[in-house]
């Protein structure tokens, strides 16, 4: 029964509410293993076994907001703060431009130190320096106006994960100033912009229910981003959620295989959380359908820094260094690191 409604969810890239519950609760051993051989399949027919790399560059640590899961929230007294100059990022891009990426993800808290001209600054001088690469940022809400700017400077994606797409979830999660219809909001706005957009949430955060991961899955089909970014809540010692349990494995590659039929074209990081959970973890994601990894460039004396979750894989590891681990990793599955920029595939 549930590999019909597998089979149904690759043919029609949705299905229903309810019978988003059934997958989510029902599925066993032999439904898990059908649905990840066609999650590959499909990201096969795109992508064949090519992986595409992104060089993430933490480039702030210093964060506005207070989400109550976040190691790097404002009322965290314990993280020292840091912040990358523009030396500093263009630095990490030479770096990592030798080592083969063509994506530069720039990620940091919202940090209002980098206005919008300073932002536009930056941006246009790596799109200066690296005209063939692509840009992307992950610096959070901002508005229609900043979004643009920084698109006109140069930025071609930007990832702004949704976390939840439950309300009283959202509000469980961020504190009473954030809210879920602004985050939407962005999201919308980015792709009216014209951003290859990327959005996601982590699995297993406190209080997600199959309810409100069956909103996440409708709320991504309507949305129809270009990349899509999921990963184990794993507790961060100085945060509201220490005690709480951490995502799991398998219900985190369960979902990056649905996440594979609902939007067979889309980009999909095995993500570092994944990693930091299971040694296998990165693996086991690229086997249900995932097609990215995104190894870290900041700096490393900057790196503990940048905290999430405990124990983040790689915390020590030079930028070349973990990039070879990682073509290992992946040609011990049959899958291969490649240096092309990755954009999405049309369908
Ligand atoms: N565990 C896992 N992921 C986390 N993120 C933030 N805190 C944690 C945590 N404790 C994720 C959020 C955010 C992304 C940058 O990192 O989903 O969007």
């Amino acid at each position: 029964m549930i590999q019909t409604l597998i089979e149904q969810l690759e043919a029609e890239h949705i299905l229903p509410f309810e019978d988003l519950i059934r997958l989510l609760t029902e599925a066993d051993d032999d439904d898990r293993a059908f649905l990840f051989q066609r999650a590959r399949a499909v990201t096969d027919r795109y992508y064949g076994h090519d992986i595409y790399t992104r060089g993430l560059i933490e480039f702030t640590n210093y964060c506005k907001n207070d989400c109550l899961y976040c190691g790097i929230r404002r009322s965290n007294r314990h993280v020292e703060r840091y912040r990358l100059s523009e030396d500093d990022i263009l630095a990490c891009c030479r770096e990592g431009r030798k080592l083969g990426f063509s994506t530069f993800v720039l990620q940091g808290g919202e940090d209002p130190f980098y206005t919008r001209e300073r932002m536009c600054h930056i941006v246009s001088a790596i799109r200066e320096h690296f005209p063939e690469c692509a840009i992307t940022l992950s610096i959070g809400e901002k508005s229609y106006d900043d979004y643009l700017a920084y698109y006109k400077a140069g930025a071609n994606r930007y990832l702004l994960r949704h976390e939840t797409a439950d309300e009283l979830h959202y509000a469980k999660l961020h504190p009473p100033e954030l809210s879920l219809k602004n985050r939407m909001r962005c999201l919308y706005d980015l792709k009216a912009i014209g951003y290859q957009t990327g959005t996601g949430f982590m699995v297993g955060s406190p209080g997600q229910t199959p309810q409100t991961l069956a909103k996440d899955l409708l709320f991504i089909h309507k949305l129809q981003p270009e990349m899509i970014g999921i990963g184990p809540f794993i507790a961060h010692h100085d945060t509201p959620f220490k005690d709480c349990a951490n995502g799991t494995l398998d219900m985190t590659v369960f979902l990056i295989a649905v996440l594979r039929l609902i939007r067979p074209n889309a980009l999909i990081p095995a993500t570092t959380a994944l990693g930091t959970i299971h040694p296998d973890g990165r693996k086991m994601g690229v086997l249900a359908g995932a097609n990215v990894v995104m190894p870290n460039l900041s700096p490393l004396n900057v790196r503990h820094q940048y905290t999430l979750y405990d124990n983040k894989i790689y915390m020590d590891a030079e930028a070349a260094e973990s990039r070879g681990r990682l073509k290992e990793e992946m040609a011990s599955i049959g899958y291969r690191i490649t240096d092309a920029r990755g954009d999405m595939k049309p369908l």
